[in-house]
């Protein structure tokens, strides 16, 4: 890695990956690594940030790490957890806290003259969570702000680059946050800001070509954001030495399959498309039991994928959109489900494709920074603005079991709805928009004629990640408008319901 570069060691608090980020929105690369895994290339590092964590430094079990290659060798910075560890394992006093300090507050005393604390000032709101308090600084610490309730809320350790904070830099709710790790990171640290979507391209696609070389690479198109920005840095690497492949399942959106094709055509992309509609129906005839309906899919997708790869003669690296959320959860503090998953896998008896060799080009980058990167190098941008989609497509969002006639239905419904998203400037207001079939019919009248016809319920949904969400307050006359549409122009449907469920307790998909 040419960028300067920052350790961000994980003690496992949900805010973790949000240091990650505000400090690549300065510019600056960053890794995050389980404390118990400190890496041994620290000399990689310009600085070190200790995260926050649920656990007292008081416990036994909580995360105590032999911090001595780091703390004055390095520009450290400790927050919350990471500022109470280093002052109960330095001479200083952490005890239980005798108000509880959730939330806002703020600075009630800043010292004066500090490069840390620049253009930060007596009032600045800060985001406090814990129930711990530093009673009393470690040896040689200097008292740099409080607030109120909190003395302890800044220190340094004279004669080293060590600073702590108690509360959270990295939440919005701090609002000078980015600038106090700015003055940490930059003016302390001096570390480079250069890490833009540019570099990243420039030096992931250098990287790429000297890991590949002259290699095949097999990579599996889903139309998606990830999958996409991943095979055009492939592309730039190794051009036609990358063979894509873009199933169509025949569970995708209307026009999809053939839209997509060709816009992946059109980026110069080597793109095969396999339409293996008709074998993913067949397996999935008769069955309506959601997780029997995934596996089923996944079972052909497995095997169109391997009909497919094996084709490729001498293909000897498999690429994948994986980012960065899903490689940190895989190593979390706590061991992630992706390491289970993976050791249930008989190497034996896996499909050829997996044998081959995994490439990851986005292992290293969040979401939003695929967006930029893919913008950077002249990606569409409806391509990528375009909502999650599920691998398993339209099937999860037919409840019971599915016939090409449902598939056509929902088809017509999902398009009147995504379209009149855009067409209403409504569509990237809304993180994930989609229609349902539900499995029932009911009573209308058309006409002077009774029907029995299908419902369908239309979600919309606000969220960050996919975790939790939130329906979207849809405007009632665009409601109204599209329920029209549907009725009118779908054959098949005359009822139509919208959900207005949040996730959690209900999930965005319905199976
Ligand atoms: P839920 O329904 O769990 O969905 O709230 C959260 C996000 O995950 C997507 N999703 C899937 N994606 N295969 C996928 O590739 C699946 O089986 C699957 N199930 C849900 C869903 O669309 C939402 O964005």
């Amino acid at each position: 890695m040419q960028q300067h570069n920052v350790l961000i060691l994980d003690f496992g608090s949900q805010y973790t990956q949000l240091i990650a980020r505000r400090v690549r929105e300065l510019n600056i690369y960053c890794e995050i690594h389980p404390y118990n895994k400190i890496p041994q290339n620290l000399n990689d590092f310009k600085a070190v940030i200790l995260s926050g964590s649920p656990s007292s430094v008081r416990s036994e079990e909580a995360p105590h790490p032999d911090l001595s290659e780091i703390r004055g060798k390095k520009p450290l910075l400790a927050v919350c957890y990471g500022a109470q560890y280093l002052a109960h394992f330095s001479g200083g006093l952490v005890a239980p806290s005798n108000t509880r300090e959730y939330g806002r507050a703020n600075l009630s005393y800043v010292k004066e003259g500090e490069e840390f604390l620049a253009n930060i000032s007596k009032g600045s709101q800060v985001w406090m969570s814990h129930s711990d308090t530093i009673k009393e600084l470690p040896t040689n610490g200097k008292l740099l702000a409080s607030t109120n309730d909190v003395e302890n809320a800044a220190y340094k350790i004279d004669g080293e680059k060590t600073y702590a904070i108690q509360f959270h830099p990295e939440v919005y709710h701090s609002t000078d946050g980015k600038q106090l790790l700015q003055n940490f990171l930059v003016t302390i640290a001096g570390v480079a800001q250069t890490w833009t979507p540019d570099s990243f391209v420039d030096e992931t696609v250098a990287g790429l070509k000297a890991k590949v070389g002259n290699d095949k690479v097999v990579l599996g198109l889903s139309g998606g954001v990830d999958s996409t920005v991943a095979a055009v840095l492939l592309h730039k690497a190794i051009g036609s030495n990358l063979h894509c492949i873009f199933v169509n399942n025949g569970l995708l959106r209307k026009n999809e399959y053939t839209d997509v094709l060709k816009q992946y055509e059109g980026m110069g992309l080597n793109v095969k498309g396999v339409d293996a509609s008709a074998r993913f129906l067949n397996e999935l005839a008769g069955l309506s039991d959601p997780e029997a309906k995934r596996k089923a899919i996944g079972k052909v997708f497995i095997d169109v994928f391997d009909d497919e790869a094996n084709q490729i003669e001498d293909a000897k690296w498999l690429a994948q959109g994986t980012i960065y959320p899903d490689v940190i959860e895989s190593v979390s503090v706590n061991g992630g489900p992706s390491a289970t998953i993976k050791s249930h896998h008989n190497v034996g008896g896996l499909p050829d494709f997996m044998k081959l060799k995994i490439v990851e080009p986005l292992r290293m980058i969040f979401k939003d920074e695929v967006r930029r990167v893919g913008k950077s190098m002249g990606i569409d941008a409806e391509l990528l603005g375009r909502h999650p989609f599920p691998g398993p497509g339209l099937a999860i969002r037919i409840l019971g079991d599915i016939t090409s006639e449902k598939v056509r239905i929902l088809q017509e419904v999902d398009a009147i709805f995504i379209n009149g998203l855009k067409e209403s400037g409504l569509y990237n207001k809304v993180w994930q928009a989609g229609a349902i079939l539900l499995p029932v019919n009911s009573v209308g009248v058309m006409g002077d004629e009774r029907t029995y016809e299908k419902v369908v319920a239309l979600r919309a949904v606000e969220s960050t990640d996919g975790m939790t969400a939130d329906w979207v307050n849809l405007p009632y006359e665009f409601l109204q408008k599209t329920s029209n549409n549907i009725i009118n122009k779908v054959k098949g449907v005359n009822r139509v319901v919208y959900d207005i469920s949040s996730k959690p307790p209900a999930t965005i998909e319905w199976e």
